[in-house]
């Protein structure tokens, strides 16, 4: 009798040791985290990506990311880790998340909606809107509508283009093969891309960023 409530007793504590370590596991990986290190880590990426989420115009262009979708942030910062993307300092970012701080990080940018900063071109929107809705089927360049939606705010791993900053969205579609797609071994949304980066004229590219760096 007494042999067998001290086994119980044992198994019991065994079973909670585990049970701890397994929700001290759970807390890293995907578990709830704190309001205070959420706050954090926003307070961070807004250093570069500005105070509303809305982009920083400087000397190096800091993406929008107010109103992006949260499953496109996600595979971006996968891609950033996987370096199927290049950049150092957003593979350092990115590699310090876990999953649960991702998924509260792209549900708060979702949320914003702050006016674009604009800034593109005025002289060639009314080429950038035809580019955009309906594409230049002479240079084999698809309507970005097709995908990005009509009003350019994309859906799952397409990305909101909707007030996206002029020179970022410039620099994206001039390097894209120079800066996506780098890791060979990876299958990688960016192909889709590919044939329409490489379609379009550098006066083409600028008409078409200008004409999103205003939509709301
Ligand atoms: C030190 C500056 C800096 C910080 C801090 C930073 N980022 Fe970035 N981020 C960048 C730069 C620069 C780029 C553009 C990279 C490129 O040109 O490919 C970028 C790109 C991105 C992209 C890709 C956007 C797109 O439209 O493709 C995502 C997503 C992103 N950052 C998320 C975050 C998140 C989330 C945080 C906070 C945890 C963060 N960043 C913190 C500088 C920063
Ligand atoms: C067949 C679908 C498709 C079409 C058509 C398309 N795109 Fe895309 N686009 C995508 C996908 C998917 C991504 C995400 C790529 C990745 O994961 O790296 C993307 C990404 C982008 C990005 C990167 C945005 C960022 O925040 O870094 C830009 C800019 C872009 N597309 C512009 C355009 C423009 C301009 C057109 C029209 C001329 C266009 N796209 C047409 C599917 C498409």
């Amino acid at each position: 009798m007494k042999v067998t409530s001290l086994q119980s007793l044992f198994y019991a504590a065994i079973f909670a040791i585990v049970f701890t370590a397994a929700g001290r596991a759970e807390e890293r990986g995907t578990a709830a985290i704190s309001k205070q290190e959420i706050q954090a880590k926003l307070d961070y990426c807004k250093t570069c990506h500005g105070l509303s989420g809305q982009g920083y115009r400087g000397y190096y262009p800091m993406p929008r990311l107010a109103g992006q979708q949260p499953k496109y942030i996600e595979n971006q910062l996968r891609a950033f880790i996987e370096r199927r993307r290049m950049n150092p300092v957003m593979f350092n970012v990115a590699h310090a998340l876990s999953p649960s701080m991702v998924a509260a990080l792209t549900t708060y940018f979702q949320d914003l909606n702050p006016n674009p900063l604009g800034g593109g071109p005025q002289d060639h929107l009314a080429l950038g809107k035809t580019i955009f809705e309906q594409g230049l089927p002479e240079a084999n360049v698809p309507a970005c509508s097709a995908c990005h939606g009509p009003d350019a705010k994309g859906q799952n791993e397409i990305p909101r283009l909707a007030g996206q900053l002029f020179p970022y969205t410039v620099k994206e579609l001039t390097n894209w093969s120079k800066e996506r797609g780098q890791n060979g071994a990876k299958d990688d949304t960016s192909a889709i891309m590919v044939p329409t980066t490489h379609n379009l004229t550098q006066s083409q590219i600028v008409a078409i960023s200008a004409y999103l760096s205003y939509l709301k």
